[in-house]
């Protein structure tokens, strides 16, 4: 299995490349997920000035819980996907009150709050939690269906549910969100869609089935809506 060998060259590619972005090595668990879900229909770039000005107006869980809906709704105008905020807003209530203001270091628990899925929930817990799971976004499911050869359709829940069960096994129990931020740093800026996808540059062609076979651009496979 070629993922097996991809750790230590992505690690190494990840620490010498990496972008500073205001809500990285911050270790705070409410900074990884307001980014997260900002992140989440929004370019980096685009997110940074509304992540800044978030930060400042609800420093921490307790404050988002109590933000007033007009307030609240301002400070993510213009980042649309209105739902994402409210069910953030409810989250942080119900955090609140069951878990004091603390999100839980727990992948499961985190699950069951309210607009985090899979993929928020893999972010925070292994990136602020150092926790070992995975973290399987868009740029992530593309990255490992091509080092894979995965002919699966992304867009199914069971082909996403594969690649994180197959990364699950491979996540190293040292810096998880590291090895999960490289993964999507990876297909966000090397391993990009549409016959962009700059192979020389990449940390771990040699261990890419599709790179092998000169079939980059079959993976993944996205069947007709
Ligand atoms: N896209 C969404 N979350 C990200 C992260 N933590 N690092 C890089 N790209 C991302």
């Amino acid at each position: 299995n070629s993922l097996r060998q991809i750790g230590e060259p992505l690690m190494k590619w990840y620490q010498e490349n990496k972008r500073v972005l205001p809500w990285r090595d911050q270790n705070n668990a409410y900074y990884t997920w307001v980014s997260e879900i900002m992140l989440q229909q929004t370019r980096v770039e685009a997110v940074k000035p509304y992540f800044q000005r978030f930060m400042e107006e609800l420093p921490d869980i307790e404050a988002l819980a109590r933000c007033p809906e007009e307030k609240l709704l301002k400070l993510w105008e213009g980042l649309g996907y209105y739902n994402r905020v409210r069910n953030m807003q409810k989250a942080a209530q119900e955090v609140m009150e069951k878990y004091g203001g603390q999100l839980p270091r727990n992948y499961e628990l985190l699950r069951e709050l309210k607009g985090i899925g899979n993929y928020t929930a893999g972010a925070i817990a292994s990136i602020a939690y150092e926790i070992a799971v995975p973290a399987v976004d868009g740029n992530v499911l593309r990255v490992i269906s091509r080092v894979t050869e995965n002919g699966g359709d992304i867009r199914k829940q069971s082909v996403k549910r594969q690649i994180e069960e197959e990364l699950r096994e491979v996540i190293p129990r040292e810096k998880p969100g590291d090895f999960n931020q490289a993964l999507m740093e990876l297909g966000a800026v090397i391993c990009v869609p549409n016959g962009q996808a700059k192979c020389q540059l990449c940390p771990i062609r040699e261990f890419c089935q599709a790179h092998a076979h000169g079939r980059e651009m079959d993976y993944p496979k996205k069947a007709a809506k």
